[in-house]
């Protein structure tokens, strides 16, 4: 039986490369995909896939209206967006932790509304909200360290990876909000009409973590 076509959105920038080499590896390469150029789609010739590079908050976006079968997204989009998707597989890539963080010393009074800068503004929302904690978001798209530097701010929700940008702010972690790791996402659909195809790239990719864990 001939293989359909798999279509698949990839996060721009380092996570999406780490992921496109294990595909690679796994036989689902597209020659000329990280050559850098500006192109957007990637086809390879033996009708296998068909890559996306999309901006790493949009993957979902592509996965959920069905413009891509499957896609490589953080935990922090979906826990953000909470798509209508399959989460297929934790990657294990992309590792960091979603943070309450805050000038180094400052400690918030309990009694006045917290504000919060965040790009995540869900997340901090249903955070506080199981504390009963009452807040007012300040919703940022980057720079969120600036926020409480600048007293905008008492506190921010962001993605914490090395620690180096709280640090050279004067910043530090106050709480762990949840850990965040790269997941495989598929469309609804796809996950019926490209079974075939999907799972042979599900159980590719959990025999390769499999073998890595044996070594
Ligand atoms: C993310 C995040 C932090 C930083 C954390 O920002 O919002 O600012 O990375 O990484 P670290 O703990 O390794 O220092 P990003 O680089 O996406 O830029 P942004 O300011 O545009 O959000």
């Amino acid at each position: 039986m001939k293989l359909k076509r798999l279509n698949i959105a990839l996060p721009k920038g380092r996570l999406g490369e780490k992921v496109y080499e294990m595909l690679e590896t796994l036989g689902y390469g597209c020659p000329g995909l990280t050559d850098g150029s500006r192109k957007l789609i990637f086809e390879d010739d033996g009708g296998i896939t068909r890559y996306f590079w999309v901006k790493p908050s949009d993957v979902d976006i592509y996965v959920e209206r069905g413009a891509a079968d499957i896609g490589v997204v953080g935990r922090d989009i979906l826990l953000e967006h909470n798509p209508d998707v399959y989460e297929l597989l934790d990657l294990g890539f992309g590792k960091c932790r979603m943070c309450v963080a805050g000038m180094a010393g400052y400690e918030a009074n309990p009694n006045r509304t917290l504000r919060v800068a965040t790009k995540f503004p869900n997340i901090a929302r249903s955070y506080y909200a199981a504390k009963s904690r009452e807040i007012e978001i300040i919703k940022l798209s980057g720079s969120i360290e600036l926020a409480p530097i600048l007293g905008m701010s008492d506190v921010i929700v962001d993605i914490v990876e090395t620690g180096s940008t709280l640090k050279e702010n004067n910043l530090e972690v106050k709480e762990t909000v949840c850990d965040i790791s790269a997941r495989l996402i598929v469309n609804k659909a796809a996950y019926r009409f490209k079974n075939d195809e999907v799972r042979e790239l599900v159980e590719k990719i959990n025999t390769v973590y499999k073998n890595k864990v044996e070594k």
